[in-house]
Order: C-alpha cells, then structure tokens, then sequence
C-alpha cells in the first residue's frame, strides 16, 4: 500500500498512529526512508491543554520542606519562607498547575492543622511517608503563595479517607468564598482578605489502596456524598476530580463512570514506570542499570498509550458525548532510593533515561489532548521523577526539567495530526516503536516538532512530510549525552542540558533531521 492512500485512510479515523515500516518499505522499495513523519499542518483542531504539563507536590520527604519551603528565617534567600531559587527554576518550565497535599497524605491531612500562628499550629505524624513529624508550617496559605509566585493553578486534593464531608465542605469555603461568614472570616482574620480562585478539586487520592481500601462501588457513592457539598461559592466554578483507577484496573473506572460520571468533570488515572515491575522486591537503581532495565523504563510511554486508549473506551461507552475529561494525575519513574537516604522518603536520581520517558509520556498526552486534559508527574522536587533536587542552600536541574522546559512550546497551542512510521527499537526478544513525536502550531502561527529516539544506541534519520504550511526557517535544540545513565549533580550540574540542534534541514516538502542515540529534539518551523 502507497503511504499517499494509507493516510487518507487513517485521516478517516485517527489523527496519529505509530507503525512498522516494515510492512510498507517492501513496497515502496528504496526510496522510503526507515523513519518518516508526515505532518499535517493545516488540520489542527484540538488544543493541547498547558494542564498537561502539571506537577504535583506531597508532603514526602523533602519536597515540600528543604524543597519549596525553609521559612522566613532560612539563610537561604527566600520570599515568605519559599526558596527563590527553586521559584525561578519552575517559572522557566511555566508550571501551569500544581497538585497539593498528595498524595496519600491527602487523605489523612486536616487543613485547619495548617492555619493560623505557624508556632500554634499541631504537629502530626506523617503515616505514610517515613513516620516523621509533619509541624504544618507550610499550609493553604503557604501552597496558594506558591501558586501565586510561580503562576501555577492549585490542584487541591481533599481528605475524603479520614476526612468528614464538612471538614471538605469549610475547606472549599475559607478558599474560595467572599461572604461574611465563619470560615470567610477565619481565612480574613488569618491574614488573607480576597479569595482565592481555585478551579481544580479532587475528591480524595487513591481510595482504592491509601485513600481507604474503598471499593469502586462504596468509592463512587462517597464521591457523589462528598462531591454534593462542594460548592461553587463568589462566581469560583470547581472543576471536580474522581479517584481514578491504578494502571490497567478498567473495573474502577467502569464502576465509576456508571455511577457517578455526571457528577464529575475528570476522571483521574495513576500510571508509575518501574523498571522491574515489581512493587515489592528490587525496583530497580535510578542510575546504576543496563540496557534491559533502560528498555523496561522507556517503553512505559507505550505502555501509558494503552492505558490511555483502555480507559477512554470504558469511559467512551458511558459518556458518548466524551464530557469527562482523563486526568492522569500521577506518572513518571519509580525507583529505589539513592543509597544512604529515608526508604519513605523517595529520594531518587534522574537520568537521560528519564528524560526520554517524559518526553515520550508527554507526547503520547500531546497525542491524546482530546480527552486528557491534565496530567501531573510526580514529583515536584526531591520525590521521585522530580524536575528539581535540592542539597541544602544547592539546587540543580534534572533531564526531565529540561524536557519539560523544550516542550512549553506546546502550552495550549493546537495539536498537528502527524503520522510516524519508524523502525522499531528492539532489545532481546522485545520491540517498541524506536521514536516518539508529536507536533503542535502556536497562536503565532510556529510550527514545535518535539521527537524523542529511544534507542541507546542508534542515531535516526527521520525524513518529515509538513503538508499544508510553508515554512522557511527551521530551527532547534536537543538534549543527550555520551552515557545513558548520565545525570546532573550538585557537583557537576550542568552535566545533561540542552544544547543547539545543527542537524535538521528543510527540504522541498518538509526538513528532515539526524537524532542522535538517546535524545529529545524539539524543532521550531516558521
Ligand atoms: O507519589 C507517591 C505516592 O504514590 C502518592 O502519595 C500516592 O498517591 C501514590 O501511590
């Protein structure tokens, strides 16, 4: 089959499909190159939503204190008690929304603990995460600073596992209200006269495990009970949130599409990257590992791919109309700690591996923006896939913060149905697609191709299709290194960071580039 009549036949269907070449170099013969991407530049219509370039912060080890807050006494320069430093990193990435307070500790969190007087507020331990002394300094008062000074939209989590419904009830109250009234008082006399503006709200985390070992069925009653007294208070409008399902458990998501989809505006989804897949033995070293643990880690942006496609089928067959939205509020790579740090603290390095799992993850979103409308990888800082790692007074980067930096060029711009047909990246007995893309036009009429090669090993040719635009500039960046496992530390910093990108060229009917083992592209046109 001629790739001229196999896109008017995926046009009919998809927007975007990844392929073996194989199957059609036979018969286009010599002239097919392995790696060819067709871009459809004037067929743009949905918008990919900057939500899903979200994070999320828990009250876990040092995320939230040493990574966000050290108070107003630090000798680190900070405003209010949050570090400036970390405050300018995240405005780079423009961090459109962040998730607070977890998390499994959403659910065993008081929001009125953190109030009032720091020096007055209680201290509670944290059950979840190391069993340490959480002392409620950094509270709604302090999140919503955050959000204010790195211009990021607050997704609060409430308490629905110990938390009663009036606790959740005054919370969205003393928030987003501007009444005479108790709680509207309360948060005035606490030093805060206007309400804050809070779109995003989610009903509980995780309560099929964490949240309260609920099953969907007693969870999705409990989320309309909760959800009822959630009110839109002062013109505020809440977009509500489910508890969604872990990984493949469609059951959860049926249940709870069935009998409580019209109360909801998104539906979440939590997906972790493991390279041993085992939640309980050995999960694998964020820096130490070969190739077989690097091919397990990055095939999980297929893997995402399913599962995105698996929950919007369920979803699709409730809600025809597509209204809920997918949520996928917690992804990225799960490793064991760093040797020597808290096993509940979940301290890990970040890799070009990671970097290469983001910018696949983040494309298979960029892909889906139709229906996923927010996603939030996890963590912030110093937890996990974190953008950001923090020693003290010293802060660096990670790969993953560079990769979300190359692809703000995606930020509410229009998804570009494109088409990849590439050799397959193949390991052992195992295969995946050896490249990843995706393809957007921003409001001033740019062109952002951003292209990831999984493969450790091989560079890419990759010859590109741009149909529908002319184009005349073409520019770019990449980021890579000599080792896969390379990383940055507080010692050499820099050590992974992106740098120009020389080996793409237009051509009469598009460009066409050379990507190097391991790295991430992204492309500007114009
Ligand atoms: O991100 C760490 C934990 O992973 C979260 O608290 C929980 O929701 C998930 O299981």
């Amino acid at each position: 089959m001629k790739l001229e009549s196999l896109n008017h036949l995926l046009l009919a269907t998809v927007s975007t499909l990844v392929f073996d070449v194989g199957a059609f170099a036979q018969e286009t013969a010599t002239t097919t190159p392995a790696n060819r991407l067709v871009i459809h530049a004037d067929q743009g219509k949905t918008t990919i939503s900057k939500h899903i370039y979200g994070h999320f912060s828990e009250h876990l080890g040092r995320c939230i204190y040493e990574g966000i807050w050290v108070g107003e006494d630090s000798p680190i320069p900070n405003t209010r008690g949050i570090r400036n430093d970390v405050v300018a990193a995240l405005k780079q990435i423009k961090v459109p929304n962040l998730r607070w307070p977890g998390g499994c500790f959403a659910d065993e969190y008081h929001w009125k603990d953190g109030i009032g007087p720091r020096e007055q507020r209680p201290k509670i331990i944290n059950t979840h995460w190391g069993g340490v002394v959480e002392n409620n300094h950094f509270g709604t008062h302090e999140f919503m600073d955050l959000c204010e000074q790195i211009g990021a939209e607050p997704v609060i989590c409430g308490n629905v596992g110990s938390g009663t419904v009036q606790e959740m009830m005054e919370w969205v109250e003393y928030m987003t209200s501007d009444a005479d009234s108790p709680m509207v008082n309360l948060r005035r006399q606490n030093g805060r006269d206007k309400p804050w503006k809070l779109r995003y709200f989610a009903v509980g985390n995780e309560n099929w495990g964490c949240g309260g070992n609920m099953r969907p069925e007693y969870y999705a009653d409990v989320y309309r009970r909760y959800n009822t007294f959630i009110k839109n208070y002062s013109g505020n409008r809440v977009y509500r949130i489910a508890c969604g399902a872990s990984d493949g458990d469609t059951h959860w998501t049926d249940v709870l599409m069935a009998n409580a989809a019209r109360h909801m505006n998104g539906l979440s989804l939590h997906h972790y990257s493991l390279p041993t897949g085992s939640w309980s033995g050995r999960k694998g070293s964020a820096t130490k590992f070969d190739e077989k643990e690097w091919f397990a880690v990055v095939k999980h942006a297929q893997i995402m791919d399913d599962l995105i496609v698996k929950h919007l089928e369920v979803m699709d067959r409730h809600d025809p109309r597509k209204r809920v939205d997918l949520v996928v509020d917690e992804w990225g790579a799960w490793y064991d700690v760093e040797p020597g740090t808290n096993p509940g603290f979940l301290y890990q390095q970040s890799t070009m591996r990671d970097a290469l799992l983001a910018a696949g993850t983040l494309n298979v979103f960029n892909q889906h923006a139709d229906r996923v409308k927010m996603a939030n990888i996890a963590q912030i800082i110093n937890v996990l896939q974190a953008v950001i790692l923090t020693d003290k007074e010293r802060m660096l980067v990670t790969p993953t913060f560079h990769v979300f930096e190359m692809f703000t060029a995606h930020h509410d711009a229009t998804l570009l149905p494109t088409e990849l047909a590439c050799a397959d990246y193949t390991f052992e007995s195992n295969k995946i697609p050896g490249l990843s893309a995706s393809a957007s036009r921003d409001q001033a009429g740019r062109i952002h191709v951003t292209l990831g090669n999984l493969n450790p090993n091989s560079a890419a040719e990759l010859t590109c299709e741009l149909s529908g635009a002319k184009v005349q500039k073409i520019s770019g960046r990449v980021l890579t290194a000599d080792d896969m496992r390379a990383h940055n530390t507080f010692d050499q910093p820099d050590r992974v960071k992106p740098g120009s990108f020389t080996d793409a060229k237009l051509t009469a009917g598009g460009f066409t580039a050379k990507l190097p083992a391991k790295s991430v592209v992204v492309l500007e046109l114009e």
